[in-house]
């Protein structure tokens, strides 16, 4: 459940009309719900309950600093896969100590920072960045806390550009080979053990694949122990699909209840901490992009509603053929309804929000396209030099602009013309 829902008419996020946010910030703008964030965030802990646990929000998914600090003052930990990432849960007032580092490829200068603020745990991706992790933490006279991201080589049956669990894909340590690199981890003078880590791919609808890798956990988990080697946590990484469309997803509590029931059965399961790391799942749908219609081009085999929003504002339909639901913002004047594609203003075919969508609209006016708050802006660019839209968090009747709208100068900060040559002199 989320809070953006018709009024008399109008759409509002919690109790803002979204017409009045267009009016006072401009499209194309996100427009986030507080609420929606904290619900979705506590149908992780309500459902942990009292079992040892620690929800790290994957901050790739929307790093807004509203949103993080938000997330810090629930209580939240992070999942972070830069030190960009790692920069902004500090701005926000995160807590380091509550912060795992994925991704395939940290730099040394990332891991010292991440060694020098006292992260939680890097999630280690292969044999070589443990090498580099032991060396980096050794000159530093630290000692990194390391969990092995496994790769259990499930399906996890989602979109190819966003599964990551199977062989195929260049993310974790492949099950078969995790055991000798945990024999080195444990080895090295510069790290210690202290967790397991898998996470199989992005918008999961099903629950089968999740307790698939937790199986696979538990089984490599009970031949580390037969080493002698004991972990603290197992982070089942994150992946919770949201309904975009007709999906059913399993709720948070359902998803986490079920995990922890299969766990249960395991001796000592009591004493292990659980690590999630959602991203999608809390913040999609807190979120939708608002834009303004500017032309209908009606045409001989497709209408197009041409909009203020592009691909550069919001790539997942573009990407990945992603569907996200559009509707007008205030459906109180008469209009005639029909079929558009709904489209932007970037020069590439492949600029779409949604095709073949039926609407009753009119130029000039607004529309939401929903479950933006994840991967929306984040992924958001400047191409065909468009300016990144604003963000607004709605809480209660209040609207926040919690990043104002790029401006056209901010387009070019940071580049230089050449210096003068006479070469070209006329
Ligand atoms: N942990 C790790 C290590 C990840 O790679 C990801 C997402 C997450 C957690 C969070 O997954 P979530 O709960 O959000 O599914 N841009 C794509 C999604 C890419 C996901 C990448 N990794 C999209 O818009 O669908």
């Amino acid at each position: 459940m989320d809070h953006f829902e018709y009024r008399d008419g109008v759409l509002y996020g919690e109790d803002v009309p979204l017409t009045r946010i267009a009016d006072e910030v401009g499209t194309p703008c996100y427009v986030y719900s507080r609420a929606t964030l904290a619900r979705h965030f506590r149908a992780y802990t309500e459902a942990l309950g009292g079992h040892p646990h620690l929800i790290c929000y994957a901050v790739k998914a929307n790093s807004n600093l509203a949103v993080l600090g938000l997330l810090a003052r629930l209580g939240a930990g992070f999942d972070i896969v830069s030190v960009g990432e790692l920069e902004r849960v500090l701005a926000a007032g995160g807590d380091p100590a509550r912060v795992v580092f994925s991704g395939v490829a940290k730099q040394e200068a990332e891991m010292a920072r991440a060694l020098e603020v006292g992260i939680k745990c890097f999630n280690v991706e292969s044999r070589p960045e443990l090498e580099r992790l032991d060396a980096v933490a050794g000159r530093l006279g630290k000692v990194a806390p390391v969990s092995l991201r496994v790769n259990p080589d499930v399906d996890a049956g989602t979109h190819p550009y966003i599964s990551t669990g199977l062989k195929d894909n260049k993310f974790g340590i492949p099950v078969d080979e995790a055991l000798a690199v945990y024999e080195l981890a444990a080895a090295l003078p510069n790290v210690r053990v202290i967790g397991l880590d898998c996470h199989i791919g992005s918008q999961l609808t099903e629950l089968s694949p999740f307790l698939d890798a937790l199986d696979r956990l538990l089984l490599l988990l009970e031949r580390l122990r037969e080493r002698g080697i004991e972990v603290e946590h197992l982070d089942l990484g994150g992946g919770l699909g949201v309904p975009y469309r007709d999906e059913r997803p399993p709720a948070p509590f359902d998803y986490a209840t079920a995990l922890l029931e299969r766990l249960s059965k395991w001796p000592g399961s009591e004493r292990l901490t659980l690590l999630f790391e959602p991203g999608r799942s809390i913040a999609a749908n807190a979120g939708v992009l608002l834009t303004r219609v500017e032309y209908l081009k009606p045409g001989e085999t497709r209408n197009f509603a041409i909009v203020d929003a592009g691909m550069n504002d919001l790539i997942r339909p573009a990407l990945y053929q992603a569907w996200q639901a559009i509707l007008a913002v205030d459906t109180r004047k008469p209009r005639d309804t029909a079929t558009y594609d709904v489209v932007g203003p970037v020069c590439e075919t492949g600029d779409f929000l949604g095709k073949e969508r039926v609407l009753a609209i009119a130029a000039g006016d607004l529309l939401a396209v929903r479950s933006a708050g994840a991967y929306g802006f984040a992924m958001a660019s400047n191409y065909n030099s468009r300016p990144r839209p604003a963000e607004v968090m709605v809480d209660g009747d209040h609207a926040h602009l919690v990043r104002r709208r790029e401006r056209l100068e901010d387009l070019w900060a940071g580049e230089s013309l050449l210096p003068d040559d006479e070469r070209e002199a006329r």
